[in-house]
């Protein structure tokens, strides 16, 4: 069995592929030395990517509990479910083999009566309160009871024409991004900016289930110069931004209330069913898995997630690490002049022909098929996959 694409959507996945992809992440973190931090986790956009990550290390190293929500589709007439919806379940299976909570939420974070149903689930069978928040979700859409969002991603000053890799077609195309309008940049910042992360953190704070210096991280990102047009100067760098912003405000409210933190995470470029989609993007993100590669320093979701908790956010000392803004940096790596100054000797040489020689494109689509279960070491996907048994399990 073998990954369908359409364009750089993954439109199946492979349910023991995944599970067999978590618990060589989880045999990578149990490695590593503990982790002495959260115990009691709410991650919003706990299925893939980041947030699944940091569920992941938290409780492998950390010994969390963890309440994870994400918006995933089990498997149905219309074919076998999202990737996320196993993820879930194997992820809750390999708490359970530690004697953690793993609770799932399968629900839009966008609704309030979600929020409702995570903080009755907090009061009634989780403890009363959590210590740390994790905001991770990644959508192209918002709808509340007050209206709808669509976000673009689009640049705002300028089009820009470049190159970008299409999965389906293994190709480099061109495409041209267009400048967005005002209300475009403002439908995107709603969507992707900090309103909801600090709908969630009042209504968290009101219930009174924040513990005493309970923190709270948003991932984002900011990127070197070359992606600035696209991502800093685009819509998504408008709604991280906002982000920030929200970062402070919360920052404040929780020190005033319960004596904690709250922060925005700056990660580095990976490949996640989220960042495919940025236009004009991939070929920085395929040539940066080479030079990282080369030099040593590549790391996937698990890997930055654990720099996070062991040495950002739970540092032996106790003190969290920042930057002058107060931000959470492990995107050093990905910025650090070597890694830069090899790209901007690379990057022109890119084109249409060569960039499966001049990129990493084998190790880019591999990640990308590892998302969904695909290309998985030791994983038989001659076998055939038991529909029964796999619609039997839950989240
Ligand atoms: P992802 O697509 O792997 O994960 C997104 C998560 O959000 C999934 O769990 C999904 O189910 C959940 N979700 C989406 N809409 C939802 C809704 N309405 N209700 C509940 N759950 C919903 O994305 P990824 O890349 O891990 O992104 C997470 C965050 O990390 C984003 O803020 C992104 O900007 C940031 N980031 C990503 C980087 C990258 O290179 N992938 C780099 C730096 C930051």
């Amino acid at each position: 069995m073998d990954i369908q694409l359409k364009g750089n959507v993954a439109r199946n996945c492979h349910p023991p592929g995944l599970q067999a992809y978590l618990q060589q992440q989880a045999n990578y973190i149990r490695q590593q030395p503990a982790i002495s931090g959260a115990k009691k986790v709410l991650i919003l956009g706990a299925s893939s990517g980041f947030g699944l990550a940091s569920r992941l290390v938290l409780s492998e190293a950390g010994g969390a509990d963890t309440i994870g929500v994400s918006f995933e589709r089990g498997p149905s007439e219309r074919g076998i479910g999202t990737a996320g919806w196993y993820n879930n379940i194997y992820a809750k299976q390999l708490a359970e083999e530690k004697g953690l909570i793993a609770k799932n939420f399968v629900a839009d974070a966008f609704q309030a009566d979600t929020r409702k149903q995570v903080i009755d689930y907090i009061k009634r069978e989780f403890g009363g309160k959590i210590d740390l928040v994790i905001y991770s979700l990644a959508t192209g859409r918002r709808v509340t009871e007050s209206g709808q969002w669509q976000s673009v991603l689009k640049t705002t000053s300028e089009p820009l024409t470049g190159y970008s890799i299409n999965l389906e077609q293994q190709q480099l195309e061109q495409q041209t991004v267009e400048v967005a309008n005002a209300q475009e940049i403002d439908a995107t910042t709603k969507v992707m900016g900090g309103e909801d992360w600090q709908l969630w953190m009042e209504e968290l704070q009101q219930a009174g289930v924040l513990a005493e210096g309970a923190n709270t991280i948003a991932y984002s990102y900011i990127g070197p110069e070359r992606t600035s047009a696209i991502y800093r100067e685009g819509t998504i760098g408008y709604a991280k931004q906002h982000l920030h912003a929200t970062a402070d405000a919360l920052n404040q409210q929780l020190q005033d209330s319960v004596g904690g933190s709250a922060y925005a995470c700056v990660c580095k470029a990976l490949v996640t069913k989220a960042s495919v989609y940025i236009p004009v993007m991939s070929p920085y993100i395929a040539l940066l898995y080479k030079v990282m590669k080369q030099q040593g320093l590549h790391e996937e979701c698990t890997e930055q997630a654990y720099r996070l908790f062991s040495e950002r956010l739970y540092p032996a000392d106790g003190q969290a690490v920042t930057d002058k803004q107060r931000q959470i940096r492990i995107d050093d790596w990905e910025l650090s002049a070597e890694v830069q100054s090899q790209i901007d000797q690379l990057y022109n040489s890119i084109t249409p022909e060569n960039f499966k020689q001049t990129t990493d494109y084998a190790g880019y689509r591999q990640s990308f098929e590892r998302l969904n279960g695909f290309a998985v070491e030791g994983v038989d996907y001659q076998q055939a996959l038991n529909i029964d048994a796999l619609s039997q399990l839950r989240p």
